[in-house]
């Protein structure tokens, strides 16, 4: 029996949230450990929708959920979350979640810088194209040693000092950008002011996780955005600030690396991507129209349209290493439904050379260019399929190329939004 670490294999959106909600049932505990209120994973129960950002996807089945300490958390956003999916039914309790102690906050200071930078950078065509949820300025303050943490909220006489040491930086930044400074008032009042609906969650969460492990829980490790997003592994500078790679489940709940078990890659059956950045197979044409059609393909943050292409092996192939893939969960088949032929890239050529792995500089990156093999589509559907052998011949030959190119086996086919529309091939838990 293994712990299963869910991650996204490309540039996130891949469907972590309905894979996550669909392993949970199986899970004794569902711990949330980078990101933070950027990601957006979507859930289908019975036509009911449901939209998650800072909370891990295994509240919905009222799952143990933790929120762990390599997560940036912003208070506010959490309690608008929770009462979002309190008008929904699903009902957000102590006993069901617990926020680590030793969190990072994101703090309308970090919201407004993130904005600031990226308006600065659209005037010289250098922005990122964040989600504008302050989580590259949280990180930096984590890492910069002068971060508030939700166990501040606590403590009342520390707070202050570290606020003004906060502000001491946060100001010189915003005189140097031209923006006002902030007053010391505002934020101890932001902080304050939500305190009480954040302290009854807070826990010594590896602890728990400890406890659990001890007891045999079974631990499911939910990743925000994808490996091609990873600060260091992705696409750098177009990245969020956060690990995204599985390796981060251990750092980032507290939990040592044997915790980490099973490690399933949830990866599209084509290629989509919010904001700016390098994208090999991208298709600017009819068929990137016709994916995102078909996908719906709009983010669940922001709403920005995504941009859409092929099926690309070689990110895939290099997520299955850098994340220790050991199987995949296969989502959005269907959405290639109907398709006379199919591309698929298998490498890369970059300035008259074959390569096999995507170049690590920003430059090359940008000059990769995709080499396609192209299959024949499938006539019939796999739309709503639940069963192996309800799938188009064609079909599962396109499954078996894709695992074949990438070198990690489907151990969950996915064919369409909702909940059950899964098949389960090998089950990550009991592998
Ligand atoms: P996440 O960020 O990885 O959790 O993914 P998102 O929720 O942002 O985006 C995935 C979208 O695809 C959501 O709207 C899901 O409801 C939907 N989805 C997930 N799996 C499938 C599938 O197999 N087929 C189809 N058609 N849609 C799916
Ligand atoms: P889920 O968990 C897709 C992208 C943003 C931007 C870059 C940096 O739903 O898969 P940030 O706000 O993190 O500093 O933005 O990362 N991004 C995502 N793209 N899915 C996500 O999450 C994302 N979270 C961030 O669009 O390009
Ligand atoms: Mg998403």
């Amino acid at each position: 029996m293994a712990n299963v670490v869910v991650v996204g294999s490309q540039w996130g959106d891949e469907g972590k949230g309905k894979i996550v909600d669909w392993l949970s049932e199986r899970a004794d505990v569902v711990v949330r450990f980078q990101g933070g209120h950027n990601a957006g994973h979507t859930l289908v129960v019975d036509g009911k929708v449901y939209k998650l950002s800072l909370l891990p996807s295994g509240v919905v089945r009222g799952k143990l959920s933790i929120v762990g300490n390599g997560v940036v958390f912003d208070p506010h956003a959490f309690v608008a979350e929770a009462a979002k999916l309190k008008a929904q039914g699903v009902e957000i309790t102590p006993d069901v979640l617990k926020i680590a102690e030793n969190t990072a906050l994101i703090l309308s200071l970090h919201r407004e810088l993130d904005g600031f930078r990226e308006d600065a950078a659209s005037n010289s065509g250098t922005k990122i194209g964040t989600t504008r949820r302050g989580i590259g300025p949280a990180y930096e303050d984590k890492v910069g040693r002068r971060a508030v943490r939700v166990m501040d909220l606590a403590s009342l006489d520390t707070l202050p000092a570290k606020v003004d040491r906060l502000l001491t930086h946060h100001n010189a930044l915003r005189r140097g950008l031209g923006h006002p400074e902030v007053r010391h008032e505002t934020i101890m009042e932001e902080l304050i002011s939500v305190a009480d609906q954040i302290l009854p969650y807070v826990d010594r969460v590896w602890k728990i996780l400890d406890n659990k492990r001890r007891a045999g829980a079974r631990i499911l490790f939910e990743g925000a955005q994808g490996t091609l997003l990873d600060i260091d592994q992705g696409t750098y500078p177009f990245v969020t600030s956060s690990n995204t790679v599985a390796g981060q489940a251990a750092t980032g709940s507290g939990m040592g690396p044997g915790a980490i078990g099973y490690v399933l890659g949830i990866t599209k059956a084509y290629t989509t991507r919010v904001g700016e950045g390098p994208f090999p197979t991208e298709q600017n044409n009819e068929i990137g129209e016709f994916l995102g059609t078909r996908g719906h393909e709009f983010g669940v943050v922001t709403g920005r349209k995504r941009r859409c292409g092929w099926f690309d092996a070689v990110l895939v192939r290099q997520a299955v290493a850098v994340n220790g893939i050991n199987g995949i969960a296969l989502t959005k088949l269907d959405v290639l439904d109907g398709l006379d032929e199919i591309k698929v890239c298998t490498g890369y050529r970059l300035d008259g050379e074959d390569i096999d792995y995507l170049p690590a500089s920003q430059g090359a990156q940008a000059r990769v260019e995709p080499v396609y093999e192209t299959l024949e589509g499938w006539k019939g559907t796999t739309a709503g399929a639940r069963s192996w052998n309800d799938l188009p011949a064609q079909a599962v030959k396109y499954v078996r190329y894709i695992e074949e190119l990438i070198g990690a086996p489907v151990a969950l086919l996915s064919t369409s939004p909702e909940r059950d529309d899964t098949i389960l091939v090998t089950d990550p838990f009991q592998d």
